[in-house]
């Protein structure tokens, strides 16, 4: 005899979430807390470096409030996005007290969301988190979508969760502490979302790229306030990325492979830049991305900050090594490699209705041989 029961579930809760963009929103946060509680208690999540900067004061804006709040804090880098740090911020939880009525409040750069969004993921099978990112990437990019993780040995984000904050508030002043690096690394990726999505964002780049560059805050404003509107719209057409939401990664396939092999000395704006350019060239090399706007892409980048020539790193990486890491990367799909390329700027190519462009071996080849020797 064989029976077989349904067990029905269907998502009706609404998991929209608001993005508050602003300057000194701190203070207004621990009072939207007060009004609007998420939970019971609060643990706030920073590294080192945040904790000192910005997590004490909204430790004591919060108490000020009569918000029950305990600060916890990890060694602040990539290297430390791992396992081991994840297990220390849960057994801290645990010890302090924090139950199922709970919320984390993940303060700092994609490291510290990335991994206090996956604490949230996880601990006592899921509790609510808020995102305040205070590194450009983090705010235009990471702290948005939903997506968390960490790194194992064998490669960057291979364990994680799709799982969405309760909210995420950007406030700009924090951007005043960035160091330059970080800075022109969040800009790859701004740059990145207008070239997939908004060629009007791209020429307010252009004209306002002195504003960007001195950190003006109203140039800052929009340019935040625009990078997540087009992240917002693409992860709302698809949240897990079944399709569309691959546009994101331009530039990515060729820039982790570049981040891998400089065993991630290269800071990721920096090699999504790269790989910008060079993802912009076989683009144009497959014949659709006509050369003119591959030239207005690079120039951008180069205004800003950004590298465009791989001249920098030959000897040190070899296109044979990229390769065999684009070819291992999760992103390839039934053994062949796929991009997302740009059909012009503003707008990404489609084949058969899909982004992923699958690119014949010996053109990435020839481009990274012609890049790299
Ligand atoms: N989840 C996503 O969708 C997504 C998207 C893009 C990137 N990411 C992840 O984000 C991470 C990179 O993020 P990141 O570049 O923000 O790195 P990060 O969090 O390590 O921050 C970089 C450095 O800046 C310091 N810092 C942060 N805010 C500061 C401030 N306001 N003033 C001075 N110093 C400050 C930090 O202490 C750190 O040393 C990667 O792990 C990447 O995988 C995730
Ligand atoms: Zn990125």
């Amino acid at each position: 005899m064989k029976k077989t029961l349904w067990i029905r579930l269907k998502q009706y809760e609404d998991r929209s979430y608001p993005i508050v963009i602003g300057t000194l929103l701190l203070p207004s946060l621990a009072k939207e807390l007060r009004r609007r509680p998420l939970a019971h208690s609060y643990a706030l999540i920073s590294d080192s470096t945040v904790m000192r900067l910005y997590g004490k004061n909204l430790l004591s804006l919060m108490q000020e409030q009569g918000l029950r709040v305990k600060a916890i804090s990890f060694p602040a880098g990539e290297a430390n996005k791992n396992r081991r740090t994840k297990a220390r911020l849960e057994d801290r939880m645990l010890k302090l007290g924090f139950g199922r009525d709970s919320c984390i409040i993940a303060l700092g750069g994609g490291v510290t969301g990335d991994l206090a969004g996956y604490v949230a993921a996880t601990y006592q099978r899921g509790i609510p988190f808020i995102q305040i990112p205070t590194t450009l990437l983090a705010m235009v990019d990471a702290s948005v979508g939903g997506k968390t993780g960490i790194d194992l040995p064998a490669g960057k984000n291979l364990l994680g969760a799709f799982y969405q904050p309760k909210r995420v508030y950007i406030s700009l002043d924090t951007l005043d502490t960035l160091a330059e690096r970080q800075f022109l690394s969040g800009l790859a990726e701004v740059i990145k979302s207008a070239i997939i999505r908004d060629q009007a964002f791209f020429s307010y780049l252009e004209k306002n790229y002195r504003g960007i560059l001195s950190r003006d805050k109203r140039v800052l404003g929009t340019i935040v306030k625009k990078s997540c509107a087009i992240k917002a719209a693409v992860v709302e057409a698809d949240e897990y990325e079944e399709d569309l939401r691959r546009i994101l990664n331009y530039g990515h396939t060729i820039g982790h492979a570049l981040e891998a092999a400089g065993a991630y000395r290269i800071p990721h704006g920096f090699a999504v830049s790269l790989g910008m350019a060079l993802e912009g060239k076989l683009a144009c090399e497959l014949g659709f991305f006509p050369k003119a706007h591959l030239e207005r892409q690079n120039r951008l980048l180069k205004k800003l900050g950004l590298p465009v020539s791989s001249r920098g790193l030959r000897k040190k990486v070899r296109p044979e090594t990229l390769l065999d890491m684009m070819k291992s990367d999760k992103k390839v799909r039934a053994g062949r490699i796929e991009f997302v390329l740009p059909l012009r700027i503003g707008k990404m190519k489609k084949v058969r209705d899909q982004v992923g462009i699958p690119v014949p071996e010996e053109i990435l080849q020839k481009i990274l041989i012609r890049a790299l020797k």
